[in-house]
């Protein structure tokens, strides 16, 4: 079972949404994954729920909720180690909440590949640095699989500003970045509404079949960037 997680110092920069498109990639691949919530929002069971009501919910997602306030990292620990005993899951997705807690710290120990969504604004940027000290110290301890900044929310090329360009650069030059980026779109900003793509695509419901369509793409690049990261990783490191 692999895992990947999202992780940042700061809400609302993307986490839950670039864990979606991967479980969207996940599932149109026809594999299996376990979606562990651990924000009390809930966005995973959200998207669920919504999925079922559409009749466009791919079962080969399981959902589980473990509140970061409430389970003890020992809790977590067993509860992976049984997921990845139990043969049900190819992969599990942690969806942690956007603050500095020792879960979530702890959590990213398990993960194979950490994701760091990162919107190049100046309050992001400033959030950037704690979050990046928090895996380079991880690295450090050899307790952390691969980590990338995802850029997410980004504007069509000709569009970013200036400084944007600056932010981007200067996340490149102080870490590994994914080369696959999240625009800023709608289609991304309501997937949670929508079901599993495929399943849409499928029932052809009127979504924007071609929209939909694409953002499947997307999430299947993003997938395919994924695993050849930690494919990379797993040689530099064996
Ligand atoms: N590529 C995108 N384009 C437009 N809107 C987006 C995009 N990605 C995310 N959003 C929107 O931005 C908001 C924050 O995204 P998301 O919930 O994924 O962030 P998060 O890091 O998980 O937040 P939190 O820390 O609160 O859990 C959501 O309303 C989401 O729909
Ligand atoms: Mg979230």
């Amino acid at each position: 079972m692999r895992i990947y997680a999202a992780y940042s110092h700061k809400g609302g920069t993307g986490k839950t949404t670039s864990l979606v498109l991967l479980a969207n990639a996940i599932a149109a691949r026809g594999h299996s994954a376990l979606l562990l919530d651990s924000d009390p929002q809930q966005n995973f069971r959200m998207w669920r729920n919504y999925g079922r009501q559409m009749e466009v919910w791919d079962e080969n997602l399981t959902v589980e909720y473990r509140d970061y306030e409430t389970t003890p990292v020992m809790e977590l620990e067993d509860f992976l180690v049984n997921a990845n005993d139990s043969g049900k899951y190819d992969y599990a997705l942690l969806n942690l909440p956007g603050i500095p807690h020792r879960f979530n710290q702890h959590a990213l120990r398990y993960a194979e590949l950490t994701l760091l969504p990162f919107r190049p604004t100046p309050a992001e940027l400033a959030e950037m640095g704690p979050a990046l000290n928090a895996i380079e110290k991880l690295k450090d301890d050899g307790e952390v699989g691969a980590a990338r900044v995802l850029f997410t929310m980004i504007k069509a090329e000709s569009k970013i500003p200036e400084v944007w360009r600056d932010y981007m650069s200067e996340a490149r030059r102080r870490f590994p970045c994914m080369e696959t980026i999240i625009r800023d779109s709608t289609i991304f900003s309501d997937i949670l509404m929508r079901g599993t793509l495929h399943l849409n695509i499928k029932k052809n419901n009127g979504l924007g079949k071609y929209e939909v369509s694409k953002a499947l793409e997307i999430c299947d690049a993003l997938l395919t960037e994924c695993e050849a990261i930690v494919a990379q990783h797993e040689e530099e490191n064996s």
